[in-house]
């Protein structure tokens, strides 16, 4: 039977380091519920590169506290791929704050592994414009093809 598939989109999803070691759990979260992996890589964000993740959030309260916590350790920087992945990724992820998360999506990634509201688990890319240069951030560079510029990091 003929039906019409909707758009593929791609989005930005980041393990960040205090969700780090349910990693496993997390891809099988994602992958379960029908996104794709097409990309992905494990790093270590120095706390400048941590800023320019996150350069839209610079001047608020939390900012320092949340570049501290994204270099304290490694990430999983992933591209997910599937029809509306976007609003689908942060659908798993729930609200921003874990507690939050806790009381109305206990089923969602950040009531599962976050803790409070800097350390949340997982981030997702909140429009298709921060999809694109967030994605470029972890994966593109502009003279080698392929993203080079974190040190890549070995679990202890
Ligand atoms: P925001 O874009 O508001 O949330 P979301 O990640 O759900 O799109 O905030 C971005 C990140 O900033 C958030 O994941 C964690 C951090 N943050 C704090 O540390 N404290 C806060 O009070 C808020 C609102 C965000």
């Amino acid at each position: 039977r003929k039906h019409l598939r909707g758009l593929q989109e791609t989005t930005l999803a980041m393990i960040k380091p205090d969700a780090f070691q349910h990693t496993g759990q997390i891809l099988e979260c994602i992958t379960a519920n029908g996104l794709l992996i097409k990309n992905l890589r494990m790093c270590q964000l120095s706390v400048p590169q941590a800023e320019e993740f996150y350069k839209c959030h610079r001047g608020k309260p939390f900012f320092p506290c949340l570049t501290q916590l994204i270099a304290s350790g490694p990430v999983v920087a992933m591209e997910l791929v599937g029809e509306n992945a976007l609003c689908r990724w942060r659908m798993l992820l729930g609200p921003t704050s874990a507690e939050v998360a806790r009381i109305k999506a206990p089923s969602s990634i950040r009531a599962q592994f976050g803790t409070d509201c800097t350390r949340n688990a997982c981030h997702g890319s909140d429009s298709h414009e921060s999809a694109r240069l967030e994605t470029c951030f972890f994966f593109i560079d502009r003279k080698l093809g392929m993203c080079a510029r974190f040190r890549n990091c070995s679990v202890a």
